[in-house]
């Protein structure tokens, strides 16, 4: 049987005829779900960034003037006492508005982990040095000595993508939500690859479009949408809660301060709309993202946009010009977030080129060793320009940053363990413990506190006996 003539026709106006032409070979339930899988996408959309990014090769992706661009004003560590003493008051701020229940947080766990090549959801890794805790449970339990500490429900939106929802919601249901009183999963949507030459879309097998999540950009559109089972949208049920400021984090770094009320108290002082984490840069080909000032607004410009020149600048005192390395971890009003959604704003879209498999015409499977594909993303961080206001606060990489992207080498399983021992060494040396080091400094086991035993330095002071010796793995829990 051919394929329905209106379908055809459909396919046919964007020359991607194609997608259907296994039909008569299906059975009744893989037609019908490459049926929703073309419902699903707009063709219209689809078309105009085939134009934009494949036919028209000539294209800038980037249209942005970059002599124009200027190191921004961020709130920098404090480093006087009148500093330190400003970021406590700003923290008070930051607790107040937890205490009063006004804050939900946001993970978005809809990436593929290609690099890391977990079979899974990366969430699911067992990160925990001793404890092999995954990430969920990491993150989980910050939020549950969050919700204790403020005495007030952090409620959780995870965002995931149809790829791996499932396996998300299987895992904590297994875990029992790991105790926490609000966890609501949301689905963010997906995009086909095409093919780089053609600009066809590209099959993944006879019944089934390559699809992949569509960047976590999406997370805009996904938190306004209603819930498939009637629910009202995330953002709709967050302000039936009382939610006005949400905390953004993404799944693969442990060492993120969930909620940080130094964090929210300088956004909520500035009346910011979005407010950006920032950390250092040392080296210009460090994989951050740069925040710069342009044209009187912030943006955020990816590592590989940035022109070698300009990334490699430098002040005279041999710090890099453009510094403001973005660590992906944002406040956002619900207000700012209802406003994009209300105008139906959408972000722009990134190109990115990639290997993806796929069958060819006659049905073969291919397999390509050098990048094939063209899969199309937006970025939440394209969100600040939108923002009226917004502040950079300046954290330590050291205490908050080493995400898990790749399964060896830098950002990997083994580099997160270590940098979380030396956290964890550090604040039980601070509360007066002795940590027995090699000689070169280094910790030869590992050290992991749950974040149930302590979320801090200075909570865990109280908690751990005058001179205790750690020469061991040692997990706190
Ligand atoms: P990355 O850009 O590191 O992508 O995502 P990834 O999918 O995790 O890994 P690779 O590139 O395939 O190896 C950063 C964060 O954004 C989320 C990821 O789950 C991660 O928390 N993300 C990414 C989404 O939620 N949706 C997306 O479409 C893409």
């Amino acid at each position: 049987m051919p394929a329905p003539a209106e379908l055809v026709d459909r396919l046919a106006r964007y020359g991607q005829e194609h997608v259907v032409r296994f039909w008569d070979e299906l059975g009744e339930l893989d037609r019908a779900n490459l049926k929703r899988e073309i419902d699903a996408i707009d063709w219209g959309q689809i078309d105009r960034l085939i134009d934009a990014f494949v036919r028209r090769a000539d294209r800038v992706e980037f249209e942005m003037d970059f002599e124009r661009i200027r190191p921004p004003r961020v709130e920098r560590l404090p480093r006087t006492d009148a500093e330190r003493s400003t970021r406590r008051i700003a923290c008070e701020i930051g607790a107040a508005a937890l205490s009063a229940g006004k804050v939900a947080v946001v993970l978005v766990a809809g990436g593929q982990g290609t690099r890391l090549g977990y079979d899974g959801p990366k969430g699911c890794y067992p990160i925990g040095a001793v404890s092999n805790a995954s990430l969920f449970q990491i993150h989980a339990e910050k939020i549950a000595a969050v919700s204790r500490k403020f005495g007030k429900c952090v409620p959780l939106y995870m965002m995931t993508s149809p790829d791996n929802t499932n396996a998300t919601e299987e895992f904590w249901r297994r875990n029992r939500y790991f105790g926490l009183e609000h966890v609501r999963i949301f689905e963010q949507g997906r995009l086909p690859a095409v093919d780089r030459e053609s600009g066809k879309v590209l099959l993944a097998d006879k019944g089934r479009i390559a699809l992949s999540p569509s960047g976590h950009g999406g997370t805009l559109a996904a938190l306004a949408a209603a819930g498939s089972d009637g629910r009202p949208s995330p953002l709709d049920e967050m302000a039936r809660l009382g939610i006005d400021t949400i905390f953004y984090f993404q799944v693969d770094n442990p060492m993120v301060k969930i909620a940080d009320p130094s964090f929210i108290g300088p956004h909520l002082q500035a009346n910011a709309e979005a407010s950006f984490k920032v950390i250092e840069k040392i080296q210009p080909d460090e994989k951050l993202g740069v925040v710069v000032e342009y044209d009187g607004g912030l943006r955020v410009i990816e590592y590989s946009d940035l022109p070698a020149r300009l990334g490699e600048e430098r002040e005279p005192d041999g710090s890099l010009r453009h510094w403001a390395g973005s660590i992906a971890v944002h406040l956002f009003e619900r207000s700012f977030l209802e406003r994009l959604a209300a105008a139906s704003i959408e972000l722009p879209f990134h190109r990115a080129v990639k290997k993806v498999q796929y069958i060819d015409e006659k049905g073969t499977l291919i397999v390509p060793d050098a990048p094939n594909a063209i899969k199309f993303e937006s970025f939440i961080f394209d969100t600040l320009p939108l923002a009226e206001r917004s502040v950079l606060v300046e954290t330590d990489r050291s205490v908050e940053f080493e995400p898990l992207k790749n399964a060896t080498g830098p950002d990997s399983p083994a580099t997160v363990r270590a940098r979380m021992t030396e956290l964890f060494a550090g604040w039980l040396e601070g509360a007066g413990a002795r940590v027995e080091r090699s000689a070169d400094g280094s910790i030869p086991f590992d050290i992991e506190i749950s974040p149930l035993f302590a979320l801090s330095a200075s909570e865990l002071k109280s908690k751990i006996e005058p001179g205790l010796v750690v020469n061991e793995p040692l997990y706190l829990k």
